[in-house]
């Protein structure tokens, strides 16, 4: 039967549905971004699989030709949002930004295929949109892995999806911002500026887009020269998840060639993930790669290593103290940074609040690794923080509270996909 909260998150995803696209959310982001919409089609699929499936093909309908997939599709202009298409320039059609982001539609994808009750209706359209995936998977091996161990290097902190985490800051130093001038800020006109980035942080991304666009957006360029590299923990093991998960469609539709190409991409991250590894502060933590400096950061996507299934007896244990650590120190999972490091702040975006989408992860990784009980702790407290505040764009992990924007599609999302079930 359809709860009440139900009700209301089917209506967020209807609300912000564009028509093929979901908004995260109508005033702050009135676009459709990359990994939201990965998470959205989970949602769709609990009560319309073709509307599940439509968002991820309107997604790959602006993947560049050499399978970059951009972090924001500008459908429609829109003034309530900056950076907008303007500032970006990447001269494509439909207007994209010229950054990607995290890798989940593979994985996506697979979870549709599994609940496709009417597998020959969805044969095709799984069909055409695996060469999409490839594609944008190699693109990842080709351009962003130049250390050659399977890991994926961020060339601006927005790709990562943890726009603000301190994991950032000391990679950021080196940008210059002399040239970035006067702008005006539209996420700071919809919500208060104690939980959104800084005045810096601002300037700093902005400085990187001007880069981007310097280059004429030549991502292979960018990929040698941007100030900003930094090997990020999250697009590493969420990649390496997804590679998993396409190897597995790629089995499922007799592709043996490109079945075995994703073998190669597995096993160089696994024997690559390591360099990933701080020995020092116990975790997995993001890497500059032109410093080689470990960011020191346990954030909520050094426990993203479950998800990935990279198996390692000693570290999977430290990872695991570090969760009984955490666990104690904040009463909800998973706070974006750890609550006990000096930069923590309860409603600063991702310098501490939980984000739903985020819990899906780690608690799925923690299942599938066996750690039933840890999985079952994040799910309750996801499903506790919906309940209690409805659902926002994250939530201090102290009080519970909503922060960021309300009515948002990836948490309405990971409530039907997820979160109420027992
Ligand atoms: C913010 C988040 C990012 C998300 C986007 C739209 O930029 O940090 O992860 O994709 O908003 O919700």
């Amino acid at each position: 039967m359809e709860t009440e909260l139900d009700r209301r998150a089917r209506e967020i995803l209807e609300g912000n549905d564009r028509g093929g696209y979901t908004v995260p959310n109508g005033r702050v982001y009135p676009f459709q971004w990359n990994w939201d919409s990965a998470f959205v089609a989970l949602g769709f699929a609990s009560f319309d699989q073709d509307r599940a499936w439509r968002e991820i093909e309107t997604l790959f309908q602006a993947q560049w030709a050499d399978g970059f997939l951009p972090h924001i599709v500008f459908w429609r202009d829109d003034a309530g949002y900056f950076p907008g298409p303007a500032v970006w320039a990447t001269g494509r059609t439909p207007p994209t930004s010229g950054i990607t982001q995290p890798p989940v539609a593979a994985s996506v994808i697979r979870s549709l295929w599994a609940r496709a009750k009417d597998k020959k209706a969805f044969r095709p359209r799984l069909e055409a949109l695996f060469p999409k995936l490839l594609a944008w998977h190699r693109w990842f091996a080709q351009v962003r892995d130049p250390l050659g161990k399977g890991l994926v290097v961020a060339t601006h902190p927005w790709e990562t999806g943890r726009d603000n985490s301190p994991e950032w800051d000391v990679p950021s130093r080196v940008i210059d911002t002399s040239q970035v001038g006067e702008y005006q800020r539209r996420d700071t006109t919809h919500l208060d500026q104690s939980v959104r980035p800084t005045k810096l942080e601002y300037d700093r991304y902005l400085a990187l887009v001007q880069f981007g666009r310097g280059t004429g957006w030549d991502q292979q360029r960018i990929a040698r020269e941007n100030p900003f590299r930094v090997a990020d923990v999250g697009m590493t093991m969420i990649l390496l998840r997804a590679n998993r998960d396409l190897l597995a469609l790629a089995e499922e539709l007799g592709r043996k060639q490109e079945a075995d190409e994703l073998r190669k991409f597995i096993a160089r991250s696994e024997a690559g993930v390591g360099y990933l590894w701080d020995e020092q502060r116990q975790s997995y933590c993001s890497r500059d790669v032109i410093t080689g400096q470990s960011s020191g950061f346990v954030t909520s996507a050094s426990f993203l290593s479950f998800y990935a299934g990279v198996r390692h007896q000693t570290r999977d244990q430290k990872m695991l103290a570090q969760l009984e650590r955490i666990a104690g120190a904040a009463k909800y999972l998973m706070p974006s940074l750890d609550p006990e490091d000096p930069g923590f702040d309860s409603i600063r975006y991702w310098r501490g609040p939980v984000w739903a989408v985020v819990n899906y992860l780690i608690a799925t990784g923690l299942s599938d690794a066996g750690h039933t009980s840890w999985a079952h702790r994040v799910r309750r407290d996801t499903r506790a923080l919906i309940e209690g505040a409805g659902f926002f764009e994250s939530y201090c992990p102290i009080t519970g509270r909503g922060t960021g924007g309300g009515d948002f599609s990836w948490t309405a999302a990971m409530w039907l996909h997820w979160a109420r079930h027992e």
